[in-house]
């Protein structure tokens, strides 16, 4: 049995003795760790507890069916981050504006933003979803964060991570010094190293995209999935697919396994003109994560963490994985701008 059990919080209060640090970022990182714990232990009991499953009838400002459970995930979030005086902004693709830090509590240098829950469409039918989280750094003094606090570009990004609720719960995050994965033990109710240094295979031989959406794709992406489809790539036979519809799972396999996930733009639905994924909680703290795991993240024009954020909820093409499947992908997009 191994006795030199790595738990989470001390692998956290190992790298800020490692690279410096008041603290303040590990108490935002436990609280995330909270959080994620409470969800997961909803989400186990999401299948018996009736009042957690199902829609709520509402839509959110992407113009999506909003999940009971997104609207929990949402609220436990939030509420695990807002009291604790670190914080003096949050953004949350499940509300509108910017989330205040409530009067009675101190704001505190950093900004938060999240997809409380990712892959909403897979919460009724038992598939694997996920939560995604970017912790920023204030560029304003002092006060109530505002919108310039938020809109930062993702090589701002002071860590990121994100947590996969499946046959167990695992949380990826990085401060900028490589990626770590820390499994949670029920039994103990510790998230506990799991997967330390996790780097991503320079190419793979998966490919995840919803090829619904083929039609309505240009040229060049047309002709990239044609390629993984035929013994011309350099693997001189074909890619496998593996979609599973949650970002964060697809993400997972493939940052182990190497491949390559793809939500391009399409000409479709005018709302995925620039493509369906939100830069600020789903692109930039995967991209950040995938760059520290040796991969590559990019729009198929330009890197995910260079982009200039003009909008809280902007979507943009995401195209994600190993680096030279990317940088590959990237050769064949340049049709799409001719
Ligand atoms: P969310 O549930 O947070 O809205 O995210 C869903 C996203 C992402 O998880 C997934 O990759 C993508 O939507 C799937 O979109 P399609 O169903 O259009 O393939
Ligand atoms: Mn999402
Ligand atoms: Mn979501």
């Amino acid at each position: 049995m191994n006795d030199t059990i790595i738990s989470l919080d001390r692998h956290i209060m190992d790298e800020q003795r490692r690279y410096g640090g008041r603290g303040d970022f590990s108490a935002i990182l436990s609280q995330i760790i909270f959080a994620a714990k409470v969800v997961a232990a909803q989400v186990s009991h999401a299948g018996l507890v009736e009042d957690i499953l199902g829609r709520t009838g509402k839509t959110n400002v992407q113009g999506e069916e909003v999940q009971k459970l997104d609207v929990y995930a949402n609220k436990v979030f939030i509420n695990a981050l807002n009291y604790i005086g670190k914080v003096c902004v949050m953004a949350s693709e499940e509300e509108n504006d910017m989330i205040r830090i409530p009067d009675e509590y101190p704001r505190g240098d950093y900004v938060v933003m999240f997809d409380p829950l990712d892959g909403s469409s897979n919460i009724d039918v038992n598939v694997s979803i996920g939560t995604i989280f970017g912790i920023y750094k204030r560029v304003t003094p002092d006060g109530d964060g505002i919108l310039d606090d938020c809109l930062q570009p993702g090589h701002k990004l002071f860590g990121a991570g994100y947590i996969i609720y499946s046959s167990s719960t695992i949380l990826v995050y990085s401060t900028g010094n490589g990626v770590n994965g820390f499994s949670l033990d029920p039994s103990v109710g510790e998230f506990v190293l799991s997967h330390p240094g996790i780097r991503i295979p320079p190419r793979g031989k998966i490919y995840s995209t919803n090829e619904g959406n083929y039609p309505y794709w240009k040229e060049g992406t047309r002709e990239y999935i044609e390629y993984l489809k035929s013994d011309r790539n350099t693997r001189k036979a074909p890619y496998t697919s593996r979609y599973i519809g949650s970002l964060v799972a697809d993400f997972h396999r493939n940052l182990l396994k190497g491949g390559i996930f793809l939500y391009p733009e399409d000409t479709k639905d005018p709302k995925k003109a620039t493509g369906k994924l939100r830069l600020l909680y789903e692109a930039n703290p995967l991209a950040f994560i995938v760059e520290q795991a040796g991969g590559r993240a990019s729009t198929g024009y330009g890197r995910i963490l260079d982009i200039e954020p003009t909008e809280l909820h902007q979507r943009v093409p995401l195209i994600i994985g190993s680096r030279e499947d990317v940088l590959e992908y990237e050769t064949f997009a340049q049709k799409n701008q001719a």
